[in-house]
């Protein structure tokens, strides 16, 4: 199964992408992740860096890039689920010429859609486990006691809105083009994680 996760920043896609791939045996692959790694390892270039800390995107090419080769590695051969990307028209538009070189095609693109009010809390305390990577609210989802946390520079609450405003503007033309194409489900992503969980169960299972 080749899916997609799009939502705001704050939707869940980062936890309930790690739950649906558990289940599918398939991996997750977050440009997000993927960049943050980069980062930390010191291969990102500093002007990528500091896009991503002002809340903007970096570039297509640099994202098509690393989707391009991490969709090739042996693990994807049974499917994958993309967080994060596409994020723009022209990233939807390179997907698709890369999987159909490939004799491949998406099957489903899940839109997490969460009102506004709500995205800035759910990002603003969010942290995460630097070791394991498992991501925590402070408010819903606690950490346990000797946790490492990591506060991410971009959920900082002006940087939030950012990142907000800029994936309002590119939702415009991406979420026409996957419902034009018949692929697009639409997830109420408000209540519990176990809630929003159960209803992407069901739309996988509706559009099987
Ligand atoms: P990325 O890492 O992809 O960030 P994002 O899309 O802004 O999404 P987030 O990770 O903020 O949120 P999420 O939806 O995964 O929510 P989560 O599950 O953590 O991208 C970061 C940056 O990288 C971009 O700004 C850009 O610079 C660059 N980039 C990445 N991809 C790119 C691309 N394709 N093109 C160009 N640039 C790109 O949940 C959030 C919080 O809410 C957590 O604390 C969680 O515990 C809590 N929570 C989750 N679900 C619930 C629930 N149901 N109820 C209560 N709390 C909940």
């Amino acid at each position: 199964m080749r899916l997609v996760f799009v939502g705001p920043p704050g939707a869940g896609k980062g936890t309930q992408a790690k739950i649906v791939c558990a289940a599918q045996g398939i991996p997750q692959i977050s440009t997000g992740d993927m960049l943050r790694a980069a980062k930390s390892e010191g291969r990102l270039p500093p002007d990528l860096a500091a896009r991503m800390a002002a809340g903007a995107l970096v570039p297509d090419e640099v994202v098509i890039a690393l989707i391009d080769e991490r969709t090739r590695q042996p693990d994807c051969m049974p499917g994958f689920l993309l967080d994060g990307f596409p994020r723009t028209l022209p990233q939807a538009k390179a997907l698709d010429e890369m999987l159909a070189s490939r004799s491949l095609a998406l099957d489903r693109v899940l839109s997490i859609e969460v009102p506004s009010a709500l995205l800035l809390e759910r990002a603003v305390f969010r942290r995460a486990d630097k070791r394991t990577g498992h991501i925590y609210h402070l408010k819903y989802s606690p950490p346990p006691p000797g946790a490492e946390l990591e506060h991410r520079p971009d959920d900082r609450e002006d940087v939030v809105q950012r990142r907000l405003d800029t994936y309002a503007a590119m939702t415009a033309e991406l979420l026409p083009y996957y419902e034009g194409r018949g692929i697009l489900s639409r997830i109420d992503g408000v209540g519990t994680v176990n809630e929003v969980t159960a209803r992407i169960f069901q739309a996988l299972e509706e559009k099987k």
